[in-house]
């Protein structure tokens, strides 16, 4: 069997990274989290002091900017300049901005583009909200992965634990502001691909969810 690219995109908190890279394993693919580079641009903007809605600053520091994704035991490593800035892209405050950094048309432009690269030899899993309908719109698999907000936002609290100092709700209600401005934005917006497959994961398992999309593969395959 000969491989092929799957796109999993969805909203956040659904899942999609937990999922991609158990598939990735189980087809002995390359997983790529395309979230992750949109995160290392945030981090850098912030740590430059650029206001993360000003276009041209962000943009230039995106094209500048070496991003390198290796693949890591538990999850993928992330390494901006030379320096791993895994541990760094997971903070509220990254959260909070993010989506901004994501709006700009320069910045998609870059990260499109070296995703195209990485997927160019096929054998690739990768999730984000633009991939099945604008980064590989001939991905042989395309996957839309949803929950409820309130099971996306109990999923992440039960990550972060009691001891983040934040609340349920206060979870549930970022989770749908970024949602919301990922799906209000000009540029390649969060959409469900026309020839996606929806997988609602509400009461689901991610081994179930990962095997399903891994039976689907196979038949492409
Ligand atoms: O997947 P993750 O939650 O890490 O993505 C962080 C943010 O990066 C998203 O909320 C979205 O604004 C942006 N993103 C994007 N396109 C992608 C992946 C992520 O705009 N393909």
């Amino acid at each position: 069997s000969h491989r092929i690219n799957i796109a999993i995109d969805g909203p956040a908190g659904a899942g999609k990274s937990t999922v991609a890279r158990l598939v990735a394993k189980a087809l002995q693919y390359i997983y790529v989290d395309t979230g992750a580079m949109y995160r290392a641009v945030t981090l850098k903007a912030l740590e430059s002091g650029i206001a993360t809605d000003d276009s041209e600053m962000v943009g230039r520091l995106a094209y500048d900017l070496d991003i390198a994704l290796l693949p890591g035991a538990e999850s993928q490593q992330v390494w901006v300049n030379g320096e791993d800035v895994s541990d760094k892209l997971r903070s509220h405050e990254i959260n909070r901005n993010v989506s901004y950094v994501a709006r700009i048309e320069s910045v998609r432009n870059r990260m499109s583009e070296l995703q195209r690269l990485m997927a160019e030899e096929k054998g690739v899993v990768m999730d984000g909200r633009d991939i099945g309908t604008h980064v590989l719109p001939n991905a042989e698999l395309k996957v839309f992965l949803t929950a409820t907000p309130r099971e996306r936002a109990s999923r992440r609290f039960l990550e972060l634990g009691p001891d983040a100092g934040i609340s349920l709700d206060q979870l549930e209600q970022e989770i749908a502001e970024r949602d919301r401005l990922d799906q209000e934005r000009e540029i390649a917006p969060l959409v469900q691909a026309a020839d996606a497959r929806l997988i609602d994961s509400t009461g689901l398992t991610i081994e179930q969810v990962a095997e399903e999309i891994v039976r689907w593969s196979l038949e492409k395959a």
